[in-house]
C-alpha cells in the first residue's frame, strides 16, 4: 500500500466510538460568552484528542456563528489529533497553485495542511515578530477560507497578541445613508504576497504594510483580481458584514478613484474603533478557532529574539455573497 497523506493518516488514527475512554461526552463541555467583550465564548472541559458526539459539534458551530471565535483551553495536541479536530468543522483549505498564499511551498504552490506561524524557530518563520494588520485569512483568492484556527505552542514573554475585530457590529453600526450606499459595492482585494514576490519586498513580515491602501486607475494592476462582496452575508446565520481589511490594496468596482479611496479610507477608519474588537492574551495550550468571513485579526509585535509559535489550520470557504 501507498503511505498515507497526513490528512488521512490523521482520520485513520483518530480514536473510535467504541473507545470508551476516548468518547467525550457532551454534558462535559461548557461553552461561556465572554460578556462585555465584542465577540468570543470559551469552551471548557473539552479535549481535542477525543471523539466529539455530533451533539457537541453541532453546538459548537452554532456557537461559533453566534460568537465568532471559540476559545478553548488546555489543549495538548500533536499535529495529526489537531487535523483530526479540525476538520469536523470542514475540509483543509488548499488554494490552487496560481494563487499565492502565506506558507505556500516552492515546489507545489500550496501551504502544508498545518502552517506553523512562527518566529526564531526555525519551522518556516513565514510569519516573522512585526506587527500584522487587521485582516482576513485569504481574502484576495477566489475561495477565501471560512475559518482558521490557531493552537498556541510556544509564546514570547512580551506583546504577541492577536486581535480579533467583529465586522458584524461594525457594519451593524454604519449610518443608513452609508449602508445603501455600499450594499451593492463589489470590492478587489489585491494578493499582498504576489505583490511581495513581484517587487521583492521582503521587508515586511506577511506582504503587508508596503502597499499602498488602495489602486488608483494609473497604477499598475499586480495580481489577479477577484471581486467579493463589500458587504458580504454569513452564509448560516444571514447576518451582514463588512468585508473589508484595513491595510492592504482595494480597489471598488466600477467607481471614481478619488470618492472610493475615500470611501474605504472612511470605513477602515470605522472598522478599527476599539468597540469592535476583543484582544487575546494567549496562554499555551489554547487554540482559538475563527469564523473567518466575519471578523478580522491582526496581532501586536513582539520581540526579534523571542520565539513564538503558532499552528494554523485553514478550512475551506464557499464564494462570498
Ligand atoms: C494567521 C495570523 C496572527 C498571529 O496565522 O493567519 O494572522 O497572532 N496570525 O500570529
Ligand atoms: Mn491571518
Amino acid at each position: 500500500m501507498t503511505s498515507l497523506t497526513q490528512l488521512s493518516q490523521a482520520i485513520h488514527d483518530a480514536p473510535r466510538w467504541h473507545q470508551q475512554d476516548q468518547f467525550q461526552h457532551p454534558d462535559e463541555i461548557k461553552i461561556v460568552p465572554q460578556t462585555g467583550q465584542a465577540l468570543g465564548a470559551v469552551v471548557y472541559g473539552l479535549d481535542a484528542r477525543k471523539v466529539q458526539s455530533s451533539k457537541t459539534i453541532l453546538k459548537l458551530k452554532q456557537a461559533l456563528a453566534e460568537h465568532l471565535i471559540l476559545i478553548f483551553k488546555q489543549q495538548s495536541l500533536d499535529d495529526l489529533q489537531y487535523l483530526a479536530f479540525s476538520t469536523y468543522f470542514g475540509s483543509i483549505f488548499r488554494p490552487g497553485a496560481d494563487t499565492p498564499v502565506l506558507a505556500a511551498q516552492s515546489d507545489s504552490g500550496i501551504p502544508p495542511d498545518v502552517v506553523p506561524v512562527s518566529n526564531a524557530v526555525g519551522q518556516g518563520d513565514y510569519t516573522g515578530h512585526g506587527e500584522l494588520t487587521p485582516h482576513a485569512d485569504h481574502q484576495w483568492t477566489p475561495l477565501p477560507s471560512f475559518g482558521s484556527l490557531l493552537y498556541a505552542i510556544e509564546l514570547p514573554q512580551d506583546g504577541g497578541q492577536t486581535s480579533w475585530i467583529n465586522t458584524i457590529k461594525a457594519y451593524d453600526a454604519l449610518d443608513e445613508a452609508t449602508k445603501v450606499e455600499i450594499d451593492q459595492l463589489q470590492l478587489i482585494t489585491y494578493n499582498p504576497f504576489v505583490r511581495r514576490q513581484k517587487t521583492r519586498d521582503q521587508t515586511d513580515d506577511q506582504g503587508y504594510g508596503s502597499s499602498p491602501l488602495y489602486r488608483f486607475k494609473d497604477q499598475p494592476i499586480l495580481s489577479h483580481a477577484y471581486p467579493h462582496p463589500l458587504v458580504r452575508t454569513h452564509p448560516e446565520s444571514g447576518r451582514k458584514a463588512l468585508w473589508l481589511n484595513t491595510h492592504t490594496e482595494v480597489e471598488l468596482v466600477n467607481y471614481d478613484d478619488q470618492a472610493g479611496s475615500q470611501l474605504i479610507a472612511k470605513l477602515r477608519e470605522h472598522i478599527s474603533k476599539p468597540e469592535f474588537a476583543y484582544e487575546h492574551h494567549w496562554e499555551i495550550g489554547d487554540i482559538v478557532f475563527w469564523d473567518n468571513q466575519v471578523t478580522l485579526h491582526s496581532r501586536r509585535p513582539f520581540p526579534a529574539d523571542q520565539r513564538r509559535l503558532l499552528k494554523r489550520i485553514s478550512l475551506a470557504g464557499s464564494r462570498p455573497f
